[in-house]
């Protein structure tokens, strides 16, 4: 005789695991009319995971903790794991709820998109939990409304996004790219970046190009990333948000200089910042730079790309 459970027993608790991210290549275009700037970016998915179990509940709410400081992590209705299950129960037509634990392993606001992850994960995990069987362009399509970096995540790998970055075609790219990321306490946030950019570009500052041209991935990059070679991609590296973030983290300057004296072939500031991100000839060179860094009191960890996106953790 079978014993009485769940209908679905698989299903009473959904564990996802959703990537954080790097922009190896971010130009900022213009404002459009919606606010948000044109962009073309090549975004590349990496090994420092978000992980969300997903438990149905009669109301929602959501609980973090983490490897990383999540004190700045909103635990009520700001926070963008709790609004994507919201909006996927509206969408559906689903009148339960459910508790999302989120485990955090993603600098919070360190422009590593930790906060789209968790949205992303949180998509997949209700609609396994509420067996709601949305196709991926449906849960994409959510996804693009849910923040501009919130479908990259579902979908990880390496790709290109324009529009908002939020139109993604896929790049082709292989081997593995081993990264350093030193995280901050001090975040900053995505929309304030935009804006110093905004000014800056304002100041008619020279150290960067004016936002006249439509965005455009350089070739570079690309090349670089179908041949799997990072001394390429080093060279070619570049993140319009960077000015930026250093006129209102001039530290970031000093840090980037470290980090490439200790070893990487090149650093960057990821996203919106403030974590950098160097990239490494290979394994053991990451290692090296991230002892180094370590030893001079940052936090550093390593990760490689590219990674896949949103997946059920059976
Ligand atoms: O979409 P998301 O909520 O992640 O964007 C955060 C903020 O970053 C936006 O409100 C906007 O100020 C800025 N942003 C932008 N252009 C983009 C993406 C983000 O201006 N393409």
């Amino acid at each position: 005789m079978s014993t009485a459970g769940p209908l679905r027993p698989d299903a009473a608790r959904v564990h996802v695991r959703a990537p954080g991210k790097v922009n190896v290549f971010l130009e900022v275009g213009r404002v459009m009319d919606d606010g948000y700037h044109e962009l073309a970016t090549a975004f590349q998915a990496v090994s420092l995971f978000e992980d969300v179990w997903a438990t149905a509940s009669d109301d929602f709410s959501v609980s973090v903790h983490g490897s990383v400081d999540t004190s700045g992590v909103p635990i009520d209705d700001r926070n963008l794991a709790l609004r994507a299950a919201r909006l996927l129960a509206s969408k559906t037509g689903y009148k339960g709820g459910v508790h999302l634990e989120i485990r955090k392993g993603v600098p919070v606001a360190g422009g590593m998109g930790g906060g789209s992850a968790d949205a992303a994960a949180a998509l997949v995990a209700c609609d396994a939990l509420w067996d709601t069987r949305l196709t991926t362009t449906q849960l994409q399509g959510l996804a693009a409304r849910l923040g501009a970096d919130v479908p990259f995540a579902l979908q990880g790998g390496t790709a290109i996004g324009t529009g908002r970055g939020d139109e993604l075609s896929p790049a082709l790219a292989r081997g593995r790219f081993e990264w350093v990321f030193v995280t901050d306490g001090g975040g900053l946030s995505t929309p304030q970046v935009y804006a110093e950019l905004d000014a800056h570009r304002e100041r008619a500052q020279t150290d960067i190009a004016p936002a006249v041209r439509q965005p455009v991935v350089d070739p570079d990059v690309l090349h670089a990333l179908r041949a799997g070679d990072p001394l390429r991609l080093a060279a070619a590296l570049r993140n319009d948000l960077q000015v930026a973030a250093q006129n209102l983290r001039p530290d970031l300057v000093a840090r980037i200089e470290e980090g490439e004296r200790a070893g990487a072939l090149a650093g960057i500031v990821s996203g919106s910042g403030p974590t950098t991100a160097f990239l490494c000839a290979d394994a053991e060179a990451a290692l090296d730079v991230r002892v180094a860094l370590s030893a001079s009191g940052h936090v550093a960890l390593s990760a490689h790309g590219p990674v896949p996106g949103a997946r059920v953790i059976p």
